[in-house]
């Protein structure tokens, strides 16, 4: 088992380059499949759940070639297992993506339930509305869902709720459907609007993604020549951000897209942090002193839920009382025992976290509990008081490319040891 562990405090200083999405190339990677051409694609992050995933399509006959660190090429000409249900596919979420891609691409497709971090309840019925409403017939046992179809055919979808996987896995299953299928109420975060582009690029006609309503022109193949790059990572762009603002130095976030990330650039500056926009870079410092704040976490343009961990840490720092509200997933709140540890002052009333702002952090030993909790102790280890050590860190590489890597070159002090 491996940790990390944090000599803190520390101030950042100087540049870090973002990652390709990891929410994009989730679904990315899966959607290629429906290309009857070999797909490059750059830009890839390296984070373990990638590494499942090219494990689960090399187990249905998909050839991977890693070209570098961050590029790789897609070939499923000789895919020929289309029942994706080893061990490796229940463990984490975006498996679903190959119940759209495969349904589209052979008409048949098995996937095992999907896992993933232990946020609440995450139900696929939007996923499953669409497929059917699409012509399927799906069924789902107590280990996998199975989706048929001869031909799938293009119709109007209202989803009930705004959901990322069902808009991106119903997107991605029309794409090869007869005649025009028209989604409503879908999600509109950045890596939807890639996964469309993507898909455009291979041959798909899709218009309005980001946007309320998604209109996919079925088409019969997918078959151009395509070396696609991957947008960069919000999220993390949103984690060096925030440590940014609390670290006392400042930080130059580079490959970045400025516009994705203004859910969280308001709120922090209304909390007082200097941040300057660029092209596709962001400058940002501050004086320590935080305004509170209340956060309400929403579907894109609102603020992410992925980010709302991270953004705990500046609140526990604030000068008063903040508030931040989950609205997205049930047990998003679990870093909070965590950070109390570290001498926070955090109460959490059902769906809402109260922050009574404290002067420091102190180290301490802690465990990350999903992948942002522990992204977001990360950042309190390298500015608190003392030692911290933080458990559990397979979590933090689920989603983090080098984590460790790119905070030390900002200066912190932190090491990965295994125990
Ligand atoms: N929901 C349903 N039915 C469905 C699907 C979703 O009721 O069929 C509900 C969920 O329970 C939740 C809400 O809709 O309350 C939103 O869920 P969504 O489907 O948007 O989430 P997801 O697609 O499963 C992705 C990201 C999550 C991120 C959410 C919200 C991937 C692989 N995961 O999950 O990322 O929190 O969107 O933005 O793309 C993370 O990166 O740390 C992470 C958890």
């Amino acid at each position: 088992m491996e940790k990390l562990i944090i000599h803190g405090p520390k101030t950042l200083n100087g540049k870090v380059k973002i990652s390709g999405a990891k929410n994009s190339a989730v679904a990315l990677i899966p959607a290629a499949l429906l290309s009857e051409k070999k797909v490059i694609i750059d830009n890839v992050p390296n984070i373990s759940d990638l590494h499942k995933y090219y494990t689960i399509l090399e187990e249905l006959g998909v050839k991977i070639t890693h070209l570098s660190n961050s590029k790789i090429q897609i070939d499923s000409s000789n895919i020929h297992n289309f029942e994706a249900i080893s061990d490796n596919v229940k463990q984490f979420r975006a498996s679903y993506y190959l119940l759209g891609t495969l349904l589209a691409k052979n008409g048949y497709v098995k996937v095992g339930l999907p896992g993933g971090c232990n946020i609440g309840e995450r139900p696929i019925d939007q996923h499953i509305l669409g497929f059917k409403k699409l012509g399927a017939t799906v069924i789902i046992d107590s280990d996998n869902v199975t989706a048929k179809s001869d031909k799938l055919i293009g119709n109007e979808i209202t989803f009930d709720v705004v959901s990322v996987g069902a808009t991106i896995n119903v997107m991605i299953a029309a794409t090869k459907a007869i005649g025009i299928t028209v989604l409503k109420n879908v999600a509109k975060e950045p890596h939807v609007v890639d996964v469309a582009n993507f898909l455009n690029a291979l041959g798909a006609n899709i218009v309005g993604a980001g946007t309320d309503t998604i209109t996919i022109n079925g088409v019969n193949n997918l078959n151009n020549e395509v070396q696609y790059t991957v947008i960069p990572d919000q999220i993390e762009a949103g984690t060096f951000l925030v440590a940014g603002a609390i670290s006392g130095g400042e930080i130059e976030i580079l490959n970045c897209i400025p516009q994705d990330l203004e859910c969280i650039i308001s709120p922090l500056k209304s909390a007082g942090v200097n941040i300057q926009t660029f092209k596709d870079s962001i400058k940002v410092n501050s004086n320590n002193i935080f305004s509170p704040i209340n956060i309400i976490t929403e579907p894109h343009p609102g603020f992410p839920t992925d980010l709302q961990s991270q953004i705990g840490v500046l609140l526990s720092l604030s000068n008063g009382t903040s508030t931040l509200t989950e609205q997205i997933w049930e047990s998003r709140f679990t870093y909070i025992d965590e950070l109390n540890k570290m001498g926070a002052n955090i109460i959490v009333n059902d769906k809402t976290a109260v922050f009574n702002g404290v002067n420091h952090l102190k180290g301490a030993k802690v465990k990350a509990t999903d992948l942002r909790a522990g992204a977001a102790l990360v950042i309190a280890g390298i500015i608190a008081d003392g030692t911290t050590e933080i458990t559990n860190i397979n979590y933090i590489d689920r989603g983090y490319e080098n984590i460790e890597d790119k905070f030390r070159k900002l200066g912190a002090n932190i090491e990965r040891v295994v125990e």
